[in-house]
Order: structure tokens, then sequence, then C-alpha cells
């Protein structure tokens, strides 16, 4: 279902009408392709107060950005946070955005570089803390298509932890991204021959991947290089083989809560996994009171415990490689909560929770990363299902007044995804635009 409202605020009479009525005036995003793989102008470089942080300069020049310590209009700001470590230091913040943020390009950037919050030190805590509400308040305000995160550093990291995740957030990759405060660990990050081409030699499994977002992830990976096998249910056999000869993939028509789903997919990959996409999804809405207890056992079995189960099985007989990488699709439902979704909402709270507590162990014991994307309002089949008004609200409220695109939930799977992303983990970025929902 097309968004016609976007469409009509682009033309010359939209634009005066939704102006002169105080509507919400979205910005066409840009997002990435071959031809434009880089955003447009260059990268403002600055510092609050003194840097606590390596030395970002390549990684930034890596970008394929100009870095400039002066630029009439900047594509990007980064700024060096790290070192502001008391409520007065905040003052160093201030001074270094409010000259520069007006000039900032349409369809710009602005990350913020902090630490993370101190346990014993409650003044640095307070300090890095401040930037979270700073970050999010500004992705509210920068307006025109431009976005804001603030990224966290691990204490003793290397610039090149940071690397895959700058590159990612600071393109036009993120283009639905915004207001995500991201906390890397210092873990190495991994090592990557071809940053064209990252996933180069790797195999990668996605489920749900005959339509809709799975059918993007799958995309985007083999795009990446990767060799890509889709599964979704045999009842959608003849569409996940049409995605799957597309993408020079193969395809595994395979339910993924049958009980040997673990084994079919160790067969199917018998040099093992080094990419697990958990995308397969379905929604079966009732409020609470008016809900059959099928509905929500087959919502909870879908979402949540075959991820559990998959995942357990994959990693304890070592089908998911070392350097692996494991993503989960969780939802802004599973934060904010959502009318007529208690079994959806727990389902993709649950996968929160999953990836927050497997992530150190994971990495500890299989040398694999486990990250969750939650997508907001994004134009698939399943919202052009939801009603028109509800529909409508959902593309609007969040900070760039229109719905995600599948490839936009993609890139995020696929930057998780990278063989230089082996310092983020545990992480849970949202991939809706900064949505009023769960903001
Ligand atoms: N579209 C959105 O706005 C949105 C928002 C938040 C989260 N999500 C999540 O993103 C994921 C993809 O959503 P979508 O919008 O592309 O949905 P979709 O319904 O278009 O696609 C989901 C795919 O999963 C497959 N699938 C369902 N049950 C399966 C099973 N038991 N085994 C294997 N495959 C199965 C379906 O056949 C389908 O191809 C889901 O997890 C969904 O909950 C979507």
């Amino acid at each position: 279902m097309a968004d016609r409202y976007l469409h009509f605020t682009g033309t010359t009479p939209g634009r005066f009408l939704t102006r002169r009525l105080g509507l919400p005036q979205p910005a066409p995003l840009r997002r990435w392709t071959l031809e434009t793989p880089t955003l447009d102008g260059p990268l403002l470089h600055l510092t609050a107060g003194h840097s606590a942080a390596p030395d970002l300069g390549p990684v930034l020049a890596a970008t394929g950005l100009k870095v400039t310590g002066q630029a009439e209009r900047p594509a990007a700001v980064v700024l060096d946070a790290t070192g502001v470590t008391t409520a007065a230091g905040l003052a160093d913040v201030h001074a270094a955005l409010h000259p520069v943020v007006r000039s900032l390009a349409g369809g710009g950037r602005v990350v913020v570089i902090g630490t993370a919050p101190s346990a014993d030190d409650h003044h640095q805590a307070a300090a890095q803390q401040a930037l979270e509400g700073f970050v999010r308040s500004l992705g509210k305000e920068v307006g025109r298509g431009a976005t804001a995160q603030l990224l966290r550093l691990a204490p003793g990291a290397s610039a090149a932890s940071a690397e895959s995740t700058l590159r990612f957030l600071l393109s036009p990759r993120s283009a639905y991204v915004s207001g995500q405060v991201v906390e890397l660990t210092a873990d190495a990050p991994g090592e990557v021959a071809d940053w064209a081409a990252p996933l180069s030699g790797r195999t990668a499994l996605v489920t749900g991947a005959a339509r809709g977002i799975g059918a993007s992830i799958a995309s985007v990976l083999a795009r990446d290089g990767a060799q890509v096998i889709c599964l979704d249910v045999p009842q959608a056999q003849e569409e996940l083989v049409r995605t799957a000869d597309r993408l020079g993939a193969t395809a595994l028509p395979l339910d993924i809560t049958a009980p040997d789903a673990a084994d079919l997919i160790a067969a199917a990959a018998p040099g093992g996994l080094d990419v697990l996409v958990h995308n397969a999804g379905i929604t079966r809405d009732r409020r609470l009171a008016n809900m059959p207890a099928d509905r929500w056992a087959s919502v909870v079995d879908v979402n949540l415990d075959s991820v559990l189960r998959t995942t357990d099985a994959l990693l304890g007989a070592g089908t998911v490689n070392r350097g692996g990488r494991i993503v989960a699709t969780a939802s802004i439902a599973g934060i904010a909560g959502n009318d007529g979704q208690t079994n959806y909402a727990a389902s993709k709270a649950g996968i929160i929770g999953l990836v927050r507590s497997l992530a150190p162990r994971a990495a500890a014991e299989h040398g694999v990363t486990v990250n969750a994307v939650a997508p907001g309002f994004i134009e698939t089949r399943m919202t052009a299902a939801v009603p028109l008004f509800i529909r409508e609200a959902g593309r609007r409220m969040n900070s760039l007044s229109q719905g995600g695109l599948p490839v936009d939930v993609a890139e995020t799977t696929a930057w998780f995804a990278q063989p230089a992303s082996g310092a983020v983990n545990g992480q849970v970025v949202r991939v809706c635009g900064q949505s009023l929902l769960g903001a």
C-alpha cells in the first residue's frame, strides 16, 4: 500500500497546503544504492572539551566522507563527548553543536560518541546518561530526514571496534534509524577483507524469507556476498523458490516450529552457519479478554519459543560457526506494548530478554554475537492489512513522519551480521524512525 501522503507532500501544492495546515512534512529518505553509497557532503568532526576516545580520524575517513573541523553544510556531524564527566561539562556539548545544528544538510546524520555510564562514579554516569536524553531530543528536532544517535565506546576499546557501526550510522543504510543508543563492547571487531562484500564466503540462513522483511534481508545479505539459505513454511514454497532463485540462494521449505527444524537446518548447511537471522513472525491480534489459548500459543511458539529452541540446538551442536552472528527480530510493540497484541508483544519482549541474556555467554563460549532489530511501522503485507486510521497513525507518529521500508530492517541486520561487528553484542536497535511508541 503506497504512502500517498508522502508523495503528495513532495509536490508544490502538497508542500504549500501541509505547511499552511501545520501537518507533518516527511522528507523522502535517501537509501543506499550502488550509485549513491555515501552521504552527500563533508563530515564535521568535533570534540566536546577533551577526548577520552582513541583516535577515530582514520575510521571516520573510511566512511568515504571528507572529514573536516569546519564545514558550511555538513552531511554528518560526529561529536566526541567521551571526555564529558560532569554536569558542567555538558556545556561543551551545547557549545559544539549549537552553532552547527542549523546548517546540517537534509538527510544528515548526528552521531554523538560517549562511553558507558560508570557504576562507581555517579557524576560521570549522570553526564554520560544525559547524552541519551540529549540525542533522543535532537533526533526529534533536526527534521528534513536527518537523524541523531548515541554511540557508546567501551573503555579501552580500539577505534577499529567502532568502524562497522560508524560506517553504518554515517551512511544512507541507516536512513530509518534514529534516536538510538548503541553500546559497543571492547571485543575485537573481526577481520574484513572487502568492505564492498563483507559477507563474501559466509553462509547465512534467514527464516520467513519468502516475502516482506525476510526477503529483503536475504537480498541485502546476498548483495553483501553471503551464500543465503531462505527458509519459509511449505505453504509458501512457490513464493520462497521465486525469492531464492532471484538471489541465487537456496530454498528451504520448513515450518520453524517443527520439532526437527534445527536438524534440517543443520543438514542444509553442511559447512555451518555464519549468520542466523530469526525473522519469521506472525500476529494473531485480539484483546486478552477475547483471546483463545490457541491464538496465544501459536504466536508465542513461532515468534519466541522456536527462536529459543533452534538457537539452543544450533549453538549447542556447533552449527553456528565461531565469529558467527545471530540476529533476531523484535518489535517496538515488545517495548511499548500495543492494544490487542498481548501475545505478540509478549513474544517480542521475550526476544529482547533472550538477546540480552545470551549475548555475553554466546560471545564467551562460542565467539558468536546475538543482537535484535526492533522494527516500527514498516511497509509490508503485514502492515497493509492494518485498518486505515491506525495505519496512517503508525506512519506519521515518528520523527521522520513516514513508515520504513523492509530494506531499512535489512540494512540494520546486515550491519549486525558483518564480521567487523564483533564489538556489537546484546544490542536492540529500533528501526522505527524514532517512533513515539516505545520512545
Ligand atoms: N511489518 C512491520 O511493520 C513489522 C514491525 C515490527 C516487527 N515486524 C516483524 O518482522 C518480521 C517480518 O515481518 P513481515 O512484515 O515481513 O511479515 P510477513 O507476514 O510479510 O512475513 C513473515 C514471513 O514469515 C513466514 N513464517 C510465518 N510463520 C512461519 C513459520 N512457522 N516457519 C517459517 N516461516 C514462517 C511467513 O510465511 C512469511 O513469509 C516478523 O517477525 C514481524 O513480527 C514487522
